[in-house]
């Protein structure tokens, strides 16, 4: 009897064993199945057109509750009214572009670029000359100090609030980054408005400055992200893959680090996973 009892006992407890054993292996292969499941989102959103771009972003420090740019060099560089340059920045690699100037061939700040920049701007006007069209180059690197001029000319002439919807702030400009082209025609009388949009040039420009690498900057219709009123002569650089996802989806540069901070956000959450 003590015998049964204690077979009974033997098995009663393997019983048990059992479905420990089978809990923990239910345990294990839910740990596994997990980490496989989030290795396979971290390999999806890796593969995200935007991915290269989370590099890009602007890395960002406070100082007296304003967030300045600490990678200026960056040619993705989101400078706007949130995010401000140093006085002191200036790019390394300004050169001027072989391109038709507005002013001829004063040797002047205004005729640079960065040199990324520059090429990409150099294969557009080409671009566009094959295509039947004259571009011209108006006005490209505006130093901190020659914007502190600008705007304070304008400030003058509108008042305050008027200035900031059509000039930056000093240290808020893309001119200071050296990336961006102010580009106008003879059909627009090579000026800086909003007649250029109009023209056969002004369009041709902002339906193929992606395929070059650059993006109509401050839209019609987009003035409340941007902060600017329409601009249909400023070009920005940010390299063709960049331009082109920005062109196809209808975004300004804010937009589109919008959607990249979101991914970032996504990949960071699924490798805690
Ligand atoms: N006009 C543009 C916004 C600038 O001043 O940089
Ligand atoms: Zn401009």
């Amino acid at each position: 009897m003590k015998k049964i009892i204690s077979i009974a006992f033997a098995i009663a407890l393997s019983v048990v064993q059992t479905v420990q054993d089978d809990g923990s292996h239910q345990a294990n292969s839910n740990e596994s199945q997990k980490s496989t499941t989030s290795e396979v989102e971290v390999a999806k959103l890796k593969k995200d057109p935007l991915y290269p771009f989370i590099s890009k972003q602007n890395k960002l420090v406070e100082r007296d509750g304003t967030a300045y740019i600490e990678n200026e060099a960056n040619l993705l560089i989101l400078a706007n009214k949130d995010y401000l340059m140093q006085s002191t920045y200036i790019p390394s690699d300004l050169v001027r572009p072989n391109v038709e100037f507005s002013f001829g061939n004063a040797d002047i700040e205004k005729a640079k670029m960065r040199k990324a920049a520059g090429d990409a701007l150099e294969a557009m006007f080409k671009g566009a000359k094959d295509a039947g069209y004259e571009l011209y180059a108006v006005s490209g690197y505006r130093s901190y100090s020659r914007q502190e001029e600008v705007y304070e000319a304008e400030v003058s002439a509108k008042g305050k609030e008027k200035a900031g919807e059509a000039v930056a702030v000093p240290g808020t400009s893309e001119h200071q980054t050296g990336l961006a082209m102010d580009m106008s025609s003879k059909s627009a009388d090579l000026a800086l408005s909003a007649a250029f949009g109009e023209t056969a040039e002004g369009t041709w420009a902002k339906e193929n400055a992606h395929k070059y690498g650059f993006i109509l900057r401050y839209p019609a219709g987009k003035e409340k992200i941007t902060k600017y009123e329409y601009e249909a002569w400023h070009f920005r650089y940010v390299g063709k893959e960049a331009a082109t996802i920005i062109y196809k989806n209808n975004w300004t540069l804010e937009e589109f680090f919008e959607h990249v901070k979101l991914l970032d956000d996504k990949l960071k959450k699924a490798e805690k996973a």
